[in-house]
């Protein structure tokens, strides 16, 4: 099954748009929510499961997925996980300040295909909560159009837990399934633990209705995969996001590629049954 790709409208692919950071919050210890807001006015005219290219003035350019859903509108938000240069810029910039933004660029996940009238179980690992964020929102904001949704969260402790107040709702709202775990819990922690693969049976997917969207580190894919298959869950059914090093983010320079496919522009969210062959894909 092939995932459309959204290519980016009519801006110049390599002139950074200017953008200001409207607001910050601290996530975890290492993850920061920007709200931005493009300088001319536009709206960013994202799909859920695109990223930007985000340039720090002086230091250089990383590529970010956008973490809200299009229906928000004026701003979009980003989630950055202080890594190097870049990303440690990033979480120094000051609120008022401007950044350079390039894109949306790739493909997304199939809101608006695949995904619409079956159920939804989406399989967050870690910072891949923050792309899969936009989807949620968006499937939450259009609700009718989608049967039962489950959202299975892990990450490696409590502490690295992500949008807490978001979390919070989802378990509140009936028809939303929330199961979260942690690798390892501490002396507050009266959830599950351990790995996210625990959670796949919890979810009760109903092979016949589901289609499934994961985002997080590659090793996740390897076992998500596995219990879903346990599940009766096909290649075809499962769609992942996958992140690889880049450079231009627009299919020019080869940065990204695996085995022929380029990540930037055929990714970052490919249908798994065109990547299940790739050894070099997850
Ligand atoms: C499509 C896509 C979407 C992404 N979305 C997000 C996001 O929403 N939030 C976020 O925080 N990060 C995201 N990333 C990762 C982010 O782009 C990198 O962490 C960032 O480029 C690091 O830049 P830096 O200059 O801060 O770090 P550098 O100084 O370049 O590197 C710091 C460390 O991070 C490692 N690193 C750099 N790039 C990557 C990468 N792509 N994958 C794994 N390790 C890497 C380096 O090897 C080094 O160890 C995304 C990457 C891609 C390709
Ligand atoms: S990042 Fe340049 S081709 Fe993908």
């Amino acid at each position: 099954m092939t995932v459309e790709a959204s290519p980016c409208t009519s801006r110049d692919l390599y002139l950074p748009q200017a953008a200001t950071v409207v607001s910050k919050t601290l996530l975890t210890a290492t993850e920061m929510l920007f709200e931005m807001r493009l300088d001319s006015g536009e709206e960013l005219g994202h799909m859920p499961g695109q990223f930007v290219e985000v340039t720090v003035p002086g230091v250089g350019e990383a590529p970010i997925s956008i973490s809200s859903s299009p229906d928000l509108k004026g701003v979009f938000e980003l989630v950055v996980r202080r890594a190097g240069r870049v990303s440690g810029a990033m979480h120094g910039w000051p609120m008022g300040g401007k950044l350079g933004i390039r894109g949306p660029f790739g493909t997304h996940f199939p809101v608006d295909g695949a995904m619409q009238g079956r159920d939804v179980v989406f399989v967050a690992g870690g910072i891949g909560l923050a792309p899969l964020r936009s989807a949620i929102q968006y499937v939450l904001n259009h609700r009718a159009d989608y049967g039962k949704v489950s959202i299975l969260y892990g990450t490696k402790s409590p502490g690295e837990r992500m949008f807490i107040d978001e979390l919070a709702e989802w378990l509140e709202r009936e028809d939303v399934k929330f199961i979260e775990t942690v690798d390892r819990g501490d002396e507050n922690w009266k959830g599950n633990v351990g790995v996210i693969t625990k959670l796949i049976p919890l979810a009760q997917i109903d092979p016949a209705r589901a289609v499934v969207i994961a985002c997080g580190p590659p090793v996740m894919y390897k076992f998500v995969v596995v219990s879903l298959y346990a599940a009766n869950i096909t290649n075809e059914q499962i769609f992942v996001s996958l992140e690889r090093r880049m450079k231009c983010g627009v299919g020019k320079c080869g940065h990204c590629q695996i085995n022929g496919l380029y990540a930037c522009v055929d990714g970052p969210v490919l249908n798994y049954a065109d990547i299940a062959e790739i050894k070099e894909a997850i």
